[in-house]
């Protein structure tokens, strides 16, 4: 699919205006990024891989009555999604303390929370992304009250059903964090959806037997190699055949198997 001009180059991603009107394409890149930018890596295979598992999760969602922004899987690096209106909201929903909070609120990592805690932060990088309130989203105009309501219905919803799933491959949601946008229809009807990625680059599981730490904590605490974790996430997904690996004996991504499993998708796709 022959893609437009390049509208946006983020630390992740870049997008591209995409073939109809209302659509962009969504490019995953190879990079990882920690703390804001000041820790930057090249990972062969993080971008494909992400875009599967991303893909999945979003799919999934779908099928529960999540909206998003997910059209369609294109090949192993992209995928056609809806033009959003992006709320500057990250919503993050955290089920174990880990990260941040700890250091922020000097608690010790692992214990599990009574009930899931939402946070909200301001997207903005020049600020740090600083945390914020849900008085703040309504008082500052960032968001309606209503539609605020809905984006904490979804979080809510979709932490439960992503807890259960991850839960029956035997890993642990232990955070996650989110971000939605406005759709406006034909008929002016504006809806909120699900935008972004949701892959281990944004969320972090771990393993429940082991407490291995399978997400992008690899990368940003150097606690192992960042592809072999993300790569046992699409496996127990069912995204990767078992007895494949992603990267060849020299190290380089198995560009051949991601084409294959991309093109046996594409043809058991319902258009
Ligand atoms: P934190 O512990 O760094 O606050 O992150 C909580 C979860 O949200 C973790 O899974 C990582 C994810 N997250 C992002 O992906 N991007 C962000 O900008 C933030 C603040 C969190």
């Amino acid at each position: 699919m022959a893609k437009g001009k390049q509208i946006y180059n983020g630390k992740a991603k870049t997008l591209f205006e995409g073939p109809d009107e209302g659509t962009i394409i969504q490019h995953f890149k190879d990079d990882a990024t920690a703390g804001n930018g000041l820790k930057h890596a090249i990972i062969p295979g993080k971008g494909a891989l992400n875009n599967r598992i991303s893909s999945h999760i979003l799919t999934q969602l779908e099928a529960i009555g999540i909206p998003t922004h997910f059209i369609r899987s294109l090949n192993m690096r992209e995928q056609l999604v809806r033009k959003v209106d992006i709320i500057p909201v990250e919503v993050v929903v955290r089920n174990i303390l880990a990260g941040t909070i700890c250091k922020k609120l000097g608690l010790e990592e692992g214990e599990k929370l009574p009930e899931a805690l939402l946070e909200f932060y301001y997207k903005k990088d020049e600020l740090n992304d600083p945390l914020i309130s849900a008085d703040h989203i309504v008082t500052l105009g960032w968001a309606e009250e209503y539609e605020l309501e809905e984006i904490v219905d979804y979080a809510l919803r979709i932490n439960d059903f992503l807890s259960g799933m991850f839960a029956a491959i035997g890993l642990r949601l232990v955070d996650f964090k989110l971000e939605f946008g406005r759709i406006e229809d034909e008929d002016g009807f504006v809806s909120i959806v699900l935008a972004d990625e949701f892959s281990p680059d944004n969320c972090r599981l771990w393993d429940m037997e082991t407490g291995e730490k399978m997400d992008k904590d690899r990368f940003r605490r150097d606690l192992g190699d960042l592809i072999d974790g993300y790569e046992v996430i699409a496996k127990k997904l069912g995204l990767i055949p078992q007895d494949c690996t992603v990267r060849k004996e020299n190290g380089d991504v198995d560009e051949k198997l991601f084409e294959r499993l991309s093109l046996i998708e594409n043809k058991y796709r319902v258009a």
